[in-house]
């Protein structure tokens, strides 16, 4: 029998939307799957167009390029939303520029 991932909620405080999103999910993959126009360009956590600040909650950073987010960034509580993967509730707010 499959197992059920548990979702989490992610508050997107940019759009003041509310969507889920899976253990297993990126918080980017969550918001476009949602319909929401997340910033966003390799998907890969090279460029750094998906930088958001973690408002609160938790999340597993996957590996991405020291270029897109440095040690420090990352202590001062920015992330990839491409990279991120929700371990709790958690409010967003995205820096990055994307595609515009
Ligand atoms: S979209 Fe490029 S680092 Fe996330």
């Amino acid at each position: 029998m499959a197992r059920t991932l548990k979702s989490y909620t992610v508050s997107i405080a940019n759009t003041g939307a509310t969507i889920s999103c899976r253990a297993d999910q990126t918080l980017l993959e969550a918001a476009i799957l949602a319909g929401i126009d997340y910033p966003y360009t390799c998907a890969s956590g090279n460029c750094a167009a998906c930088v958001s600040q973690l408002d609160a909650g938790k999340i597993d950073l996957l590996a991405h390029g020291d270029a897109a987010l440095s040690a420090d960034q990352a202590k001062a509580g920015r992330i990839l939303a491409c990279r991120a993967r929700p371990k709790s509730d958690v409010t967003i707010t995205w820096l990055g520029r994307g595609r515009k």
